[in-house]
């Protein structure tokens, strides 16, 4: 390991997409897996609830887990509905490994996923032969039958790693050859892992192709923090938000390319933006990210460094406050179908609180630098707005209202506390 004697070093907590991944691989897996440093937050316990409904036997989630996997499609049929709470990545992800299991599961979600589109799971999984019922148009409540799957190759609309996700594991359980191409390269958690394990997994620029398993063997993970909850800290040290002006050391982040969006960005916005590999975990890389602050300029994003970036959006908006110029985000349209419409909540709480900012049909813009922000913002549950902005109100001048803080616990429980530790040092 690095020392860093210079920086604060701080360690934010699991990864939530490969938290959801450990879990789903555990409980097809045969044997009995370990999962360390899993993230325990709301959308993670979504996942542990639909697995134990599904006849999973999960402890509470701990600092050291242990899952005795059901072995690949071996899941029994839940006597309840399941439910996802706010978790697309449940809902998505569960969709495809159920859509391998012939029975018939109902999956819930809160008000929030009940908005978001299914469409994009159902299509591709009903053509390898699932059968899906909604109440009301692709939203949740949604019935799935599963049952004998076809091979599929599918091309992907839109560059999605919960759609990806979803037909990997329907292959993976239904044990049929599926292949996926998307328009730009999603996050690669799901291939990565599986590859770990065994599976014969090829990907190559947008395709990602699963050649059968047997049977998945059992594991052990440490999980490494994730960089999308990094980021807040990143941001408010970029930003000269830390008390002391010190560098920040994010430790044991996981590293995996198509999640460092934001860091890269970052350093193209002015910042001193470091990072370097210090291990490998089931196929991830895990390392150590520094930051220091410096004066921020503006940036362009567009379609390409979209989806490496997609869950740090709304809080690249904020930090263009802080920036000289006009930043632009664009060909980010999936905002819309995020936990809110993130585009739309994320430009009227800009406005709200002051600074200067348009709405893009696929967009923002954002010119800065403006001080001074001050009043209430609506987050509308969405916990990457209610971080977002919490950033931007502990910058010195600042004075900001998160209506909703306590949603922050769907991906990052102690985000508050880390905050204040960073701003009162
Ligand atoms: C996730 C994929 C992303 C991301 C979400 C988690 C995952 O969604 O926004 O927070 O774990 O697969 P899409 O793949 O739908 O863009």
């Amino acid at each position: 390991m690095t020392s860093h004697p210079a920086s604060l070093a701080i360690r934010v907590p699991g990864d939530k997409s490969i938290s959801h991944r450990a879990l789903i691989c555990a409980a097809l897996a045969s044997g009995r897996s370990r999962i360390r440093n899993i993230l325990p937050s709301a959308d993670v316990h979504s996942t542990a609830g639909v697995l134990r409904a599904l006849g999973v036997t999960i402890p509470p989630l701990g600092h050291d887990v242990r899952v005795d996997g059901r072995g690949l499609g071996a899941l029994e049929a839940a006597s309840e509905p399941l439910d996802c709470g706010n978790s697309g990545t449940t809902a998505r992800l569960m969709t495809g490994v159920l859509s391998g299991h012939q029975f018939a599961s109902r999956l819930i979600g809160d008000a929030s996923l009940s908005r978001r589109p299914m469409a994009r799971v159902a299509r591709p999984l009903e053509a390898m032969g699932a059968r899906f019922t909604f109440e009301d148009g692709d939203h949740l409540p949604m019935v799935v039958t599963g049952g004998q799957l076809r091979s599929i190759d599918w091309p992907s609309p839109t560059a999605s790693a919960q759609v990806k996700s979803a037909i990997l594991f329907a292959g993976l359980v239904a044990r049929v050859p599926v292949s996926v191409t998307e328009p730009i390269r999603s996050r690669d958690h799901t291939e990565r892992m599986l590859a770990s394990l065994g599976v014969e997994i090829r990907s190559c620029g947008g395709e990602a192709s699963l050649t059968p398993a047997s049977e998945l063997p059992s594991f052990q993970i440490d999980v490494p923090a994730d960089p999308s909850s990094a980021a807040f800290l990143a941001a408010l040290a970029a930003a000269g938000g830390v008390g002391s002006g010190t560098p920040v050391a994010l430790t044991d982040v996981a590293l995996n390319p198509t999640r460092l969006g934001f860091f890269r960005t970052l350093r193209d916005m002015g910042a001193d933006v470091e990072w370097e590999v210090e291990r490998e975990e089931c196929g991830e890389p895990v390392g150590t990210i520094t930051v220091t602050a410096r004066g921020l300029r503006a940036v362009r994003v567009a379609g390409q460094d979209v989806p490496a970036m997609i869950d740090e959006l709304p809080l690249l908006a904020c930090l263009a406050t802080r920036a000289d110029g006009e930043t632009e985000i664009r060909g980010a349209s999936e905002l819309r179908v995020k936990e809110s419409d993130r585009i739309a909540a994320v430009v009227a709480n800009l406005r709200a609180v002051g600074a200067d900012a348009d709405e893009l049909p696929d967009g923002l813009r954002v010119r800065g630098p403006t001080l001074s922000l001050g009043g209430q913002v609506r987050v509308h549950g969405d916990h990457r707005l209610a971080m977002a902005f919490g950033v931007l109100g502990a910058l010195s001048g600042d004075a900001i209202v998160v209506d909703d803080p306590d949603c922050v616990s769907v991906s990052y429980p102690g985000f508050w506390s880390d905050l204040a530790r960073l701003t009162d040092e």
